[in-house]
């Protein structure tokens, strides 16, 4: 496992990769890094996705990306999209990167009335893979992204749409959570099936867009007061160009098996290693309850 360039990627010709939320961030950074590598990217997002298609186009002359619309927090947009993305399979990697990542004081909703982090960055993507799951291909990997703020908060299962009390950073540390429960317990079910999809997790550590190599229409959405907040993060951040590497390479080291978690050697930034997350959501009895309660949420069974 060691010796791993992320400037220098094994081939990806003839794979076709998923990157929800891929209009900028990691997830465009993700997608970019896969279209060089040669990989056919399909890239989701909720707006207009033409600057990030014509970025990906500059970065990778001659690849074949393209965008499908999807809102992560609409189980309708979910279902809509899940058969046009399913349509282009089969699936080699399903990168489930969209997440909302800051939010109004405020608890807030989903059309769908569930906590809008949880909604976003957990259920929906639980959803999406399952009605993805017979578009994929029988090797196929499911990337998760998780997050060091799995470490700042437990999860409180009992409050999964935080209406007991409410904190912003708080809902997203269990949104993180869940997304650790999701990728480890579907590698659980993978292995007892005897399938040869493999579910990963990855966290990109502290990835700012700022300290990122530039790309116009992607890293410069920002506003003025975001931009003048991260100037004074960047000591202890990296862009989001590397905060996508270990994302990459749970995707694409051939050596990768099921149930392991990629993030930056220094935990906030780094190359990509092996890490180890926290031990909470990572069990297996937290892990079957998440499934009961998305199940339950979302409306969607997933049988693997
Ligand atoms: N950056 C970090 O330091 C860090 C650390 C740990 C984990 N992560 C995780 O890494 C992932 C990417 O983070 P990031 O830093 O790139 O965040 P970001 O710059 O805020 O980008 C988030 C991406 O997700 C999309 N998104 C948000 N809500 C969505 C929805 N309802 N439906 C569809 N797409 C939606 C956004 O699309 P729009 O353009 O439409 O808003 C955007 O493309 C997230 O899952 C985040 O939790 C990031």
């Amino acid at each position: 496992m060691s010796g791993w360039n992320p400037t220098a990627l094994p081939s990806q010709a003839g794979r076709t990769i998923v990157v929800t939320g891929a209009g900028r961030g990691v997830g465009y950074f993700t997608a970019e890094q896969l279209a060089v590598a040669g990989a056919r990217v399909i890239i989701t997002t909720r707006g207009d996705a033409t600057r990030a298609l014509e970025s990906l186009r500059r970065a990778a002359p001659g690849a074949d990306v393209s965008a499908v619309t999807l809102d992560v927090a609409s189980l309708a947009s979910i279902r809509a999209a899940a058969p046009e993305l399913a349509a282009l399979g089969p699936i080699d990697v399903l990168i489930n990167n969209a997440g909302k990542t800051s939010g109004s004081k405020r608890r807030e909703a989903t059309v769908d009335g569930l906590e809008i982090m949880v909604g976003t960055n957990a259920l929906g993507p639980f959803a999406l893979t399952a009605l993805l799951w017979p578009a994929l291909a029988d090797d196929a990997r499911i990337i998760s992204l998780g997050s060091m703020a799995t470490r700042l908060a437990k999860a409180d299962l009992t409050d999964l749409q935080g209406e007991r009390s409410y904190s912003t950073s708080r809902a997203y540390a269990l949104s993180k959570h869940l997304m650790h429960a999701f990728a480890f317990e579907l590698d659980r079910r993978l292995r007892a099936s005897g399938s040869r999809r493999m579910s990963l997790l990855a966290h990109p550590g502290f990835a700012l867009d700022g300290s990122a190599s530039r790309r116009p229409g992607v890293t410069d959405l920002a506003s003025p007061a975001q931009r003048f907040g991260e100037r004074l993060l960047r000591p202890m951040a990296h862009g989001k160009d590397r905060g996508a590497w270990p994302v990459v390479r749970a995707a694409t080291d051939p050596d990768a098996t099921g149930g392991q978690f990629f993030g930056p050697r220094r935990n906030v930034t780094g190359p990509p290693v092996l890490t180890t997350p926290v031990a909470q959501s990572a069990g297996a009895a937290f892990g079957a309850e998440f499934w009961r309660l998305a199940e339950e949420a979302t409306g969607v069974t997933f049988t693997v």
